[in-house]
Order: C-alpha cells, then structure tokens, then sequence
C-alpha cells in the first residue's frame, strides 16, 4: 500500500516518522480543542445555576485534571529512568489490622477468639481424644463465606451462628445456626461443641433440630438439592448465663471439627425501632444507582434506623452508591455467595438466579434469616424489602407513628403483640406514567415520584404482602411472611390499606400475575401520597447524586 509514495526503505521510514509526527500534532489540537469546549460547555452550566464561586473552582479543578489526563497524550520528555508509578505506600498491616479486617469480610469466623487463644489452643478440648478445637487454618471453607461439615448422608454448609436467649424461646438459650443442607428431612444425627471464653472444655450436645426454612409443596423439595435451614442447640443448664464465643458442628460428638463459627449476640440496652434487611443484590449489568439512592433517602425518611444489604453482584454504580451510605452508617452491606456448587461466576450466577427461580427462593431465605437473628435484639422491627418496595404509610409521615396508630387496633382484636403486622401489596407499574407524561416539577431521574400512577385494586390479602416482623417472635423467615413463630404461632396483623400500602414500583406484575395485570393495566388511578415528601427527598437525592459525581465533575466539588 505505501509503494506509490515511498521507494527508498530510508525514506520510506522518514516519510512515515513524518505522517506520524503530524497527525501527533493533529490530535493534541484535536483534544485541546475539545477540551475547551466542555470547560466553557461547564462554565456556562454552572454559571446559570448561579454558582460562580464555584465554577471558579471548578476551573481550577479542570486544569489540575487536565494536567493528569493529558499527561500520557503530550510527547514525553521524561525519561522512563526518572519517572515513578503511584503505588499504594500505606505501611503493611499490623496483625491486629488484619484480624479487624478479616472479621468485617467474614463475621462468622471467631478469629479474635482463636487469637487470644491460640497459644494454649493444645490445651483446648473435652480430653486428648475428644473434642479438640480446631485450628482456623485447618477449617473447611465453601465459596468464601461458608464453612462445611460433610456427614455420611448430606453435606452442610454453614453461613452464620447466633446466640438466642429470646423469653418466649421454650427450649431456653440455645445457639442457632443459619445454613444449608442438600438433604430434605435430613434424619443424620450431628453434635454442637460450644466453646466459651475462658474455657478449656466445650459444651457436647446433641442437635435439637433442623428447621426447613421451606415449604415442600413450593417446589425443590429433593435430596442433593442445598435447602436452607435453622440448626438448633440447645445449651445445658450449667452454662445457660454465659454466652458462647464460638460453635462447631461434627457428625460425632469427639470429631476435631472442620468448621467453626463465632457466635454473634449482638444486644444494645435499648432497641431502636426499624432495621429492613435486603436479599442478596444482584445488578451486575443493570444500573439502579440513581433509584438506590432515591430508595434508600425514602426509606431514611420513613424512619428505618438502618439498611442491611447482602451483596451478590452489583454494578459499578451501585457499589459507589452503597459505599458512601455505608461511610454515612445509614447502611451495611455483607458479601455472599451461593453455597455448594452453585455458580458464583458473576454473570453465570445471574442467568442461574434468573432461569432457577426455585433454586433463587431457597437461597433467598439465607440473608433474611442472616439479618434476623444478627439484629433480633436491637430493633423493634424487622423489614424485609426489595429495592423497588416501599412500605408507604397513608396517614402518618413515619412508620412509628404508623405503629403507634395500628397497634391499640390490633390489641383490640387480640390483646397480644402479632408476630408480623403486614401490608398489601399494589402495583406501581412503569408504564402507567408513560401513557401520562412526566411531570414537570419532578427531577425525571425521581422514578418513584415520576411514577404516581397505580393499578387501582391491590393484590388479594395476604398474597404478596410484606411485614413489620417482631424478632422477638419469630423462628424462620420468609420473603413475606414468618414460617415458624414462638410463642402463639405466627400471628399476622393485616394492616389495613387505609393506613399503609407496599408501593411496589415494577416494569410489570409478577409472573404468576399476568391475567390479573391486564386489568391492573387498564383500570388505574393517580395515588400521590409520596409527594408528600417530594421537596426533602428531590433535596436529598440530588445532594447525594451531586457529591457522587453522577452530575459530572462539575458538581462533584460541591457539598
Ligand atoms: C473423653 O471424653 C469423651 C466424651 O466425654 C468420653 O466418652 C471418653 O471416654 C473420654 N476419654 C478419655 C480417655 O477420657
Ligand atoms: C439419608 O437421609 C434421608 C433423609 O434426608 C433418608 O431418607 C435416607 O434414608 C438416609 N439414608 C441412609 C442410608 O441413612
Ligand atoms: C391486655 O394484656 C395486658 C398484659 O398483657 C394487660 O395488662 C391488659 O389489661 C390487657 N387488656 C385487656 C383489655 O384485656
Ligand atoms: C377490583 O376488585 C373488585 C373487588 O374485589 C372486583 O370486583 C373488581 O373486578 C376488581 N377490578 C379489577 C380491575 O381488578
Ligand atoms: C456509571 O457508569 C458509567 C458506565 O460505566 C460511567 O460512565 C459513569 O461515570 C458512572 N457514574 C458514576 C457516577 O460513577
């Protein structure tokens, strides 16, 4: 191709150090040129919102930034003898640095209490033969955040262990562990060994039970499939004003354990009132950071003490969005995985969620049952909610004022406190707006202040309803309702849908729903009650979006 203009090979090579050396020129020209262009582009946007001081900032900020950006495009002078990567120069941890560390991503390992006591770990057993504490390095992990116990009829994963002294509890404190078993109706005897602070000898006791977080006639009832359950001990009598440090789990009472869980009881003098808890996240590709934050500032102003999010993948985004909450201690975000052979590979794992809707459901109920019984002593309820669900009170501004008003209804039916209070659901779906038109006092990227139109009927009682749970009496969570309860069983309050309703902001109905979203469809109605918080949250959620940099560099400077 180059023949017609270049012969000689020395020439060939000057003529083409040429070309390049020009179209050199060109590009640092081109990118100048467009760089200017989004500074007064910049100047002229920030400038019309009357922040001048800022924009002066601003400028300054650029040309700093540009002197980063540009740096690799000008010709470089430098020679490479000279230059120096940025590296990370923070000093290596210290032990105590990364025990903390190891204990965030993963709480369920006891490694504080292993390292206070590894030193005489020798010393720890029932005797020589019986019952040794194993050491941390020979425990048998599943899929990061699991450990296992392998007996001669099923496998069990274990995610969490909890110590629970609840007074309507009948078996007395008893240690719980929260788990998976590829086995249903799993008969295989097994052993609790529960270790305590300052004590050479652990506590033998046989299980009490396996509690199925499942109905069978929902599906996935077979063995070999992992199905999620509550594994119950109970501690003896001598031991019952103590709480155990940590817990392992060994097909015969004497076996050197292979997993070992630390026993979270975390329990505050007071509670606060409103924790909600959400499954494990799973927006790889799909970008909801904008409807998080909007999410997140709605239910902060409801009155949700504080936001427990399990995270499977997420998007870029969305990570940005919960790692500033969570720096704000507004949220918590738990990593998780699938336990077992389930796919873990990220985009994998979502085809897996989405085309095994039952395999999806069953291990659902892991971080549901994970948040109960880690935050069952400090707050008064416990929601379970998807990120397009609000529970919106219709009279109150707050979901205490909600419970204050409910509560002497509900005792005048039955003079007791409910297991669950639950609210009906109703659709808010997508596209019932869009057949309206936006509205222009709304910022467009408020989807649920956008979206005020709703199906007029809701879906029947009792049918995709979500709870105010009271941890003090429930045993096993579901998605929508407890499954086993202490106390009278599991007693829902069926809140009435003149005081709150589960706006629930979907594209479309749940599958099982087709028929009936027809008529959702075709019969709506205007329901603005969130307007009611539209100036703070539209305040809110722009700060927010702002300080993130989803407005561009431009804002993010601004506070
Ligand atoms: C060790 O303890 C176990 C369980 O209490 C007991 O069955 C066994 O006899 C003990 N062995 C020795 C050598 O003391
Ligand atoms: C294994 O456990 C299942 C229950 O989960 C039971 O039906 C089966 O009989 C057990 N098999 C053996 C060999 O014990
Ligand atoms: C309801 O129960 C509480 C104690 O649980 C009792 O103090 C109260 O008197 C009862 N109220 C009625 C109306 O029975
Ligand atoms: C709404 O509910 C009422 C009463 O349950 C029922 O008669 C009606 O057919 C429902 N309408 C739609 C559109 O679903
Ligand atoms: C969101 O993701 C897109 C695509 O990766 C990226 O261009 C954008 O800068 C991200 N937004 C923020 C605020 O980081």
């Amino acid at each position: 191709m180059l023949q017609p203009w270049c012969s000689g090979s020395a020439r060939c090579v000057r003529k083409a150090l040429f070309f390049v050396f020009i179209w050199g020129l060109i590009m640092i020209a081109a990118i100048q040129f467009r760089h200017m262009e989004t500074v007064q582009e910049n100047v002229a946007g920030s400038a019309s919102h009357g922040a001048s001081l800022s924009s002066g900032r601003f400028l300054l900020q650029q040309l700093i930034d540009s002197s980063y950006t540009r740096e690799p495009v000008v010709p470089v002078t430098q020679s490479p003898l000279e230059m120096e990567p940025l590296l990370d120069k923070t000093p290596s941890r210290t032990e105590d640095k990364l025990i903390e560390e190891i204990e965030t991503r993963l709480p369920s390992l006891p490694l504080a209490y292993w390292n206070r006591n590894k030193n005489n770990k020798a010393m720890h057993y029932k005797n020589e033969s019986c019952a040794k504490f194993p050491s941390i390095f020979d425990l048998e992990f599943n899929n990061i955040y699991w450990q296992s116990m392998h007996t001669s009829n099923g496998s069990f994963q274990l995610f969490g262990a909890f110590y629970d002294t609840r007074e309507l509890s009948k078996i007395g404190p008893a240690v719980r562990i929260v788990g998976m078993i590829n086995r249903i109706e799993p008969t295989v005897k097994s052993f609790c060994q529960i270790w305590y602070e300052g004590e050479k000898e652990p506590q033998l006791v046989e299980t009490f039970e396996y509690k199925y977080v499942w109905y069978s006639k929902w599906g996935n009832y077979k063995q070999g499939i992992y199905q999620p359950y509550i594994i119950t001990c109970r501690v003896p009598q001598s031991h019952h004003k103590q709480v155990p440090a940590s817990v392992s789990l060994v097909p015969k009472a004497c076996d050197t354990a292979t997993n070992n869980l630390r026993v979270i009881y975390n329990k505050p003098p007071e509670k606060k009132d409103f924790a909600v808890c959400v499954k494990g996240l799973d927006f790889l590709h799909e970008d909801l950071s904008v409807r998080l934050v909007e999410w997140i500032e709605m239910i902060t102003l409801l009155g949700a003490d504080k936001i427990f999010f399990y995270e499977l993948q997420v998007h870029p985004n969305i990570s940005k969005v919960l790692n500033y909450y969570e720096k704000l201690g507004k949220i918590h975000v738990t990593p998780l995985t699938l336990p077992g052979g389930q796919p873990n590979v990220p985009a994998f794992q979502h085809m897996y969620l989405t085309k095994k809707m039952n395999h999806k459901r069953q291990n659902e109920l892991i971080p549901y049952n994970d948040c109960l019984y880690k935050h069952m002593y400090e707050y008064e309820y416990i929601a379970l909610l998807d990120i397009d669900e609000v529970i919106m009170p219709v009279q109150d501004a707050t979901w205490r004022e909600l419970m204050d008003r409910i509560l002497p209804k509900s005792l005048k039916i039955r003079n007791e406190s409910r297991a669950s209070y639950n609210v009906r659901n109703v659709y808010f779906l997508d596209d019932l707006l869009h057949s309206h038109g936006w509205f222009k006092d709304v910022p467009r990227y408020m989807h649920m202040l956008q979206h005020v139109y709703r199906a007029q009927n809701f879906t029947k009682p009792n049918q995709y309803v979500k709870c105010f749970h009271n941890p003090e009496r429930v045993v096993t969570l579901h998605n929508h309702f407890p499954l086993a309860c202490l106390g009278s069983g599991c007693t829902s309050y069926p809140i009435e849908t003149e005081d709150a309703q589960l706006q629930h902001y979907r594209a479309d109905c749940v599958k099982s729903l087709k028929k009936s979203c027809v008529e959702y469809r075709e019969n709506s109605v205007m329901d603005t009650t969130i307007w009611r918080y539209k100036n703070k949250l539209i305040d809110r959620v722009t700060r927010t979006l702002k300080t993130l940099g989803f407005f561009g560099p431009g804002y993010a400077s601004e506070r």
